[in-house]
């Protein structure tokens, strides 16, 4: 008699809406090549409905999941624990299930340090940054941009009482980094900025403008959009007619799969395949 198949271990991405990701691709593709018995899907999931979800993943074999907005923080009182990174950034993208409970990490701002430095040559150290935003996703970036020791950090946000917060915050966790919080783009110091790193939600819309002035973009300049949703921003069309370097959010994105798919499994992601289902 042929034996049964053991069922597949599930993992998935938690969100409302999630409809749209591409994590179920990359992953799938993931498991498909090191012969995984394992299966990525997308759990859409009502807010109203997120304490009985959470209380279902053992009944349902869900091993790992991906969370995205708008659960980033609202899934903490969830998790036993989180790592020291997560509980700076105040956000939570990877969960990873065990028989000691859950444990919440952020591989975000990693998986955007490791692209950065991997794929696009750039080290940090003792450069010029400037980060637009100051919402969950630039509190990733600026967390793991300072374990590179840039010399300096500027930010700004359009609710600057959220950039005082988090310079605030990244003046407790280190020493030798000058961090500035600029009141206008125009104080960011783009002049002698290395990296520039839109970490807002402008550009999404194919009909949103640029935050950023083209006069103060330089060829030298790497210019990284963490939008991926389109291929160009008009920041990144500026930055590319000016001569700068340009960097979309696949990459990072890429990056912050292969850094989950680590912790969920264990094994060395594959970067290639995951690549290619990106269309990277
Ligand atoms: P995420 O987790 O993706 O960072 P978020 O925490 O909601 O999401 O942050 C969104 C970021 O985009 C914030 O920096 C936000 O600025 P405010 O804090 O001032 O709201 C920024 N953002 C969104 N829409 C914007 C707009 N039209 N102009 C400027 N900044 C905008």
């Amino acid at each position: 008699m042929a034996q049964k198949k053991p069922l597949p271990t599930l993992f998935g991405v938690l969100g409302y809406p999630a409809k749209h990701s591409l994590s179920p691709r990359m992953h799938n593709a993931a498991f498909k090549a090191l012969k995984i018995n394992a299966r990525y899907r997308i759990f859409e999931v009502e807010p109203s409905r997120l304490k009985a979800f959470f209380a279902s993943l053992s009944r349902r074999g869900i091993a790992g999941l991906n969370v995205t907005i708008p659960y980033k923080q609202s899934v903490f009182p969830f998790l036993r624990s989180v790592t020291e990174e997560a509980a700076m950034i105040g956000a939570v993208n990877t969960i990873k299930v065990s028989a000691n409970g859950l444990r919440g990490y952020n591989t975000d701002g990693e998986g955007f340090l490791r692209h950065l430095i991997d794929d696009l040559s750039f080290d940090p150290r003792n450069r010029n940054i400037a980060v637009l935003g100051a919402g969950g996703a630039s509190r990733a970036v600026c967390v793991y941009l300072c374990k590179a020791k840039p010399r300096s950090i500027a930010i700004f946000n359009r609710d600057r009482s959220k950039t005082i917060d988090l310079v605030h915050l990244l003046n407790m966790h280190n020493t030798g980094i000058e961090f500035i919080a600029a009141d206008t783009v125009a104080h960011l110091g783009l002049e002698k900025a290395d990296l520039l790193v839109n970490t807002t939600s402008v550009g999404m819309n194919e009909t949103d403008p640029s935050l950023v002035d083209p006069s103060y973009l330089r060829p030298g300049m790497l210019v990284y959009d963490l939008v991926y949703s389109r291929k160009s921003t008009r920041l990144l069309g500026d930055a590319g007619n000016k001569g700068c370097r340009t960097a979309n959010g696949l990459g990072m994105l890429l990056y912050q799969g292969m850094a989950a798919f680590k912790i969920w499994t264990g094994r060395t992601p594959p970067k290639k395949i995951m690549a290619r289902s990106l269309g990277l």
